[in-house]
């Protein structure tokens, strides 16, 4: 099996103001990397970290965490390159300002804005071309839990996803700043554990996860699927994403409420440090 780095996103939703972001990251870069690995030049075992920050404060805290080890992330992107779409954002918009990933098809974005599962695979694939890791997000619903069709329904919002990138992945020409279909990531949030405070038995969450490994495997081959990291989101906390990160196929964790301060945040970060 191929060596998954954890990735620990923070997804700020609609908080923080471009002034608020900077202030964020002002005490982020005092708390992460931890002073002793920095020193020690040993970030081996340190998480990826990223925040998917509102668009207006990208740019300012693109340049606040340059020096940093955070990478910067946005919460969605045009399935278009360019063209008469009034208030949308393109890949290139994003990739100049340096961000490296996108969030894709949040339950959020899903249920508020109508977001299709066929929208949702040409982000990703207009994503990757771009050079930006998409998180692709899929989970169920609390009433489609309790009718049994968690599995049915998170296939149905994997099943375009899939069949794009295998196509991606296939492709002989793709752009030279293009990532490799291997730079997806798939996060599974139960809608009903998001906001919520009620998160998915470290247990709960490892079976679904597994269920989506193995679709993977099934459309893209053992090899590329199991490059592929899967996160869990949902009510994460630093007091309870160990538990999540023990499970040998959870690869990490999209956070929201808990991304919002830095304290939080590095907390989160911390917990992730592989010993
Ligand atoms: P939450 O949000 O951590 O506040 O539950 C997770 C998400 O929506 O990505």
């Amino acid at each position: 099996m191929s060596e998954r780095k954890r990735l620990i996103a923070g997804n700020w939703k609609m908080f923080k103001t471009r002034a608020e972001a900077e202030t964020f990251a002002e005490t982020l870069r005092a708390g992460w990397p931890p002073q002793s690995t920095a020193a020690l030049g040993a970030t081996s075992g340190l998480p990826e970290a990223v925040i998917c920050a509102p668009f207006t404060a990208l740019a300012s805290l693109g340049q606040a965490l340059a020096q940093s080890r955070v990478r910067l992330g946005a919460q969605n992107l045009s399935e278009h390159a360019e063209g008469a779409y009034t208030g949308e954002i393109s890949a290139s918009m994003l990739s100049e300002l340096g961000v490296g990933y996108v969030i894709v098809g949040h339950s959020e974005r899903r249920a508020y804005f109508a977001e299709s599962d066929a929208a949702v695979a040409a982000k990703t694939i207009v994503a990757l071309q771009s050079g930006i890791a998409p998180i692709v997000c899929v989970g169920e619903s609390l009433e489609e839990r309790e009718g049994e069709r968690t599995q049915a329904v998170i296939a149905a919002q994997l099943a375009p996803v899939l069949t794009s990138l295998r196509e991606y992945a296939a492709a002989v020409e793709t752009p030279a700043a293009a990532l490799k279909a291997s730079a997806t990531v798939i996060a599974y949030e139960p809608i009903w554990a998001i906001g919520t405070g009620k998160s998915s038995s470290a247990a709960d969450a490892s079976a679904v996860i597994s269920f989506i490994r193995a679709e993977l495997r099934a459309v893209l081959g053992a090899s590329l699927a199991d490059e592929l990291r899967i996160q869990y989101g949902g009510s994460v906390k630093p007091e309870n994403i160990a538990q999540y990160l023990a499970q040998p196929d959870i690869d990490g964790a999209l956070v929201g409420g808990a991304s919002l301060t830095p304290e939080s945040y590095t907390a989160l970060l911390r917990q992730s440090i592989l010993s």
